[in-house]
């Protein structure tokens, strides 16, 4: 039998493996060895649950938060950096500061700037006990199961200096290999992407399910120690080696800089390594090295003086088209695809580029043939920049929309009063007729589970589905011809198709696919009518009612519901036992808002401002620019303005959009 002086051992072997591997990047032992020390801890565990401490290496994974994230004040702020774009203003910076410190002769650690999620992590006596993210830099949300999902985050510090306390700052990302592997599978399941991986990894960090937050495969490093913690160090450039003698993974280049041309030396360094790198960076940041410097420049607003970020362009590649096809939406909307000579940009492969629509493509005067520079913004969808007039091939045309759909060959119609052109068969062009179907089972609309993009299409080709309610309708059999089923993979779909039915009326309308309803409209719309048949009989005049409702969804919905095969669409989803839930609808007289002004600062994640308008207006608040003492509430979104300071100097109630979300 195990003492627990060698279960302890073995959990600070696992842990020493564990920082080889992630924070030395130097592994000694192989996977299987590493497997097996940790089932041996396992069984351990099990001999001796008594034994478990929070910081065992098998204690990753915790249960579902049900109540979300609780708010954390940050003892002390969360900052941000100012920004910069040229080698001018990063010259700017270093005069500024020799002036302020009053001498010529400093030195500043210059590192990688992350583009991740900033975040803070707490450890007591060594053992990691909280992780928060930046917020609005002076509160934000308790992850710290999420954090700890993070096999790059020991869970126990060992070295010599741990710390009584330590509070270190850093940044939690998805790799650029993890990022597009789960996106090729959300491509797959007919999944709506992430842009990026930064918004992956945010994403991610919100999940309230830490078994699938692991699955996300997010990293971390750390740059920083918050000021207070009992570390002793004077200088950044110590803080880098402080933090990797505890077993935390810091970051990969560093440069101890004296001049602007020390410092350019490395931004073109990293500059060159940028594509290369298995992590999106966005530049790089310049910190004063001297922590009594540091603290005597102090802070404007949320920025320290003594740092500032230079921000690299986005990542461009050079490529040639080698062809212009065109894809067809589910509204029937042509768009100009460029499909190019496969290319390495920021991270991952490139073979195709969305052009937009034909005027796009115009007024580049992109052709076929053409060598043209491609860039991803912010977006997972790489746009056409510029073309290389010199290298344009002899023989090219300027390129057209063709006049028939690519697919169904109906005329196109120019959509009025925009630049799209439009397949205006809707009822007997494939494409479009596929596009609706991998819409409908999508996961904004009806969620069903194992039916992505790759199996619609199948099961359209085979003739076993045409339109949304043939879902419901179909059998064993015919899921069994698909490649790759089998018995479990049949009954997973066929269960997941029975537990779509069961589905909020929101959830519906945006199934049906009614023009400009998106999430947020088709939760007005659904909370207005309660329930689909009233949905289908309000006309024009009720739905402009509804506040953030305008003319133009109100004539989307009416025009909708006014085609009989839309009727008989619908009609064939409910009989088929699709129950969108009803919902009540409320008149919110004793609603907590009712009588209340409120001002909406930074952007929602789940509405638009107009949405939140409404919401609070049909609860009887009302809705001001300005704060002001009358003003009850701040709903302050990302990004706030200065509103939100005025409401903490005024002493007004701030709520997050959770909050909100919950007060609703
Ligand atoms: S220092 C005062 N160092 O950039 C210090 N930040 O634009 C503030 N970031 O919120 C942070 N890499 O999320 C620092 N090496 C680095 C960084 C870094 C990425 C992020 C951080 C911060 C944002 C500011």
């Amino acid at each position: 039998m195990a003492t627990k002086q060698q279960y302890d051992e073995l959990c600070r072997q696992i842990w020493h493996h564990n920082t080889l591997y992630y924070v030395e990047h130097a592994p000694e032992i192989s996977d299987e060895e590493y497997d097996a020390l940790f089932k041996k801890l396992e069984q351990m565990e099990k001999d001796h649950p008594e034994w478990i401490s929070p910081s065992s290496p098998t204690q990753r994974v915790a249960e579902s938060l049900t109540n979300g994230f609780k708010t954390v004040v940050h003892q002390i702020p969360m900052l941000s950096l100012a920004n910069s774009y040229s080698k001018e203003e990063i010259e700017d910076f270093i005069k500024r500061i020799q002036k302020l410190v009053g001498k010529k002769e400093i030195s500043f650690s210059v590192e990688l700037k992350m583009d991740g999620i900033a975040i803070s992590a707490s450890f007591e006596k060594g053992c990691f006990v909280r992780g928060v993210t930046r917020g609005d830099g002076r509160q934000g949300d308790d992850i710290t199961v999420n954090m700890r999902t993070i096999a790059a985050l020991p869970l126990q510090l060992y070295g010599e200096d741990v710390p009584d306390f330590l509070e270190v700052r850093g940044e939690v990302f998805m790799p650029r290999s993890v990022f597009n592997e789960l996106n090729e599978q959300k491509l797959q399941d007919g999944e709506p992407l992430w842009a990026n991986p930064r918004n992956a990894a945010a994403g991610s960090l919100k999940l309230l399910d830490p078994q699938e937050v692991s699955k996300r495969q997010l990293s971390i490093v750390f740059y920083g120690v918050a000021e207070e913690s009992s570390a002793k160090l004077s200088k950044q450039s110590e803080v880098a080696p402080f933090l990797r003698s505890l077993g935390l993974p810091v970051l990969d280049y560093f440069a101890h800089c004296h001049t602007i041309e020390e410092i350019w030396e490395f931004a073109e360094k990293i500059r060159g390594l940028r594509s290369s790198l298995p992590y999106d960076i966005d530049g790089i940041v310049i910190k004063l090295n001297d922590w009594k410097d540091q603290k005597r420049l102090g802070v404007t607003g949320k920025n320290p003086r003594w740092a500032i970020a230079y921000k690299f362009a986005a990542e461009q590649a050079v490529t040639r088209i080698h062809d212009i096809t065109v894809q067809i939406g589910r509204t029937g909307i042509l768009t100009p695809v460029a499909e190019l000579e496969p290319v390495f940009l920021a991270g991952s492969t490139i073979a195709r580029a969305t052009l937009h629509n034909e005027e796009e493509v115009q007024r580049k005067d992109i052709r076929i043939g053409d060598m043209v520079t491609i860039e991803k913004g912010g977006d997972v969808i790489p746009k056409v920049v510029s073309v290389n007039f010199s290298q344009r091939p002899e023989q090219s045309h300027p390129w057209h929309m063709p006049s028939h759909c690519p697919c169904c060959g109906s005329p196109v119609v120019k959509v009025p009063g925009e630049v799209a052109v439009r397949c205006p068969n809707e009822s007997g062009c494939f494409e479009q007729q596929i596009r609706k179907l991998i819409y409908f089972a999508g996961k904004q609309a009806m969620d069903i589970n194992h039916m992505g993009e790759k199996v619609v299409i199948q099961l359209f080709q085979k003739g076993f589905i045409k339109h949304p309610a043939d879902i419901y309708t179909l059998t064993e059999r015919e899921v069994s011809q698909l490649s790759g089923f089998k018995a479990k993979s049949i009954q997973n779909l066929l269960a997941s198709i029975e537990k779509s039915k069961d589905v909020s009326l929101e959830r519906f309308i945006m199934a049906l696919g009614i023009k400009y309803v998106g999430t947020g409209t088709a939760e007005l719309l659904a909370a207005r009518a309660g329930d689909i048949k009233a949905l289908m009989q309000m006309n024009i005049d009720e739905l402009m009612l509804i506040e953030g409702v305008g003319e133009k969804v109100a004539h989307a919905v009416v025009d909708y519901f006014a085609q009989d095969s839309h009727l008989r669409e619908v009609r064939r989803l409910l009989e088929l036992g699709i129950l969108p839930r009803m919902r009540t609808v409320q008149t919110f007289t004793d609603h907590l808002f009712n009588g209340k002004a409120f001002v909406l600062t930074g952007s929602l994640e789940h509405y638009t401002r107009s949405a939140a308008a409404s919401l609070i207006k049909e609860r009887g608040g009302k809705v001001t620019d300005a704060v002001s003492k009358k003003t009850d509430f701040v709903i302050a979104g990302i990004d706030p303005g200065s509103k939100l300071e005025k409401a903490r100097a005024l002493n007004i109630r701030i709520l997050n959009e959770e909050e909100f979300i919950t007060l609703l």
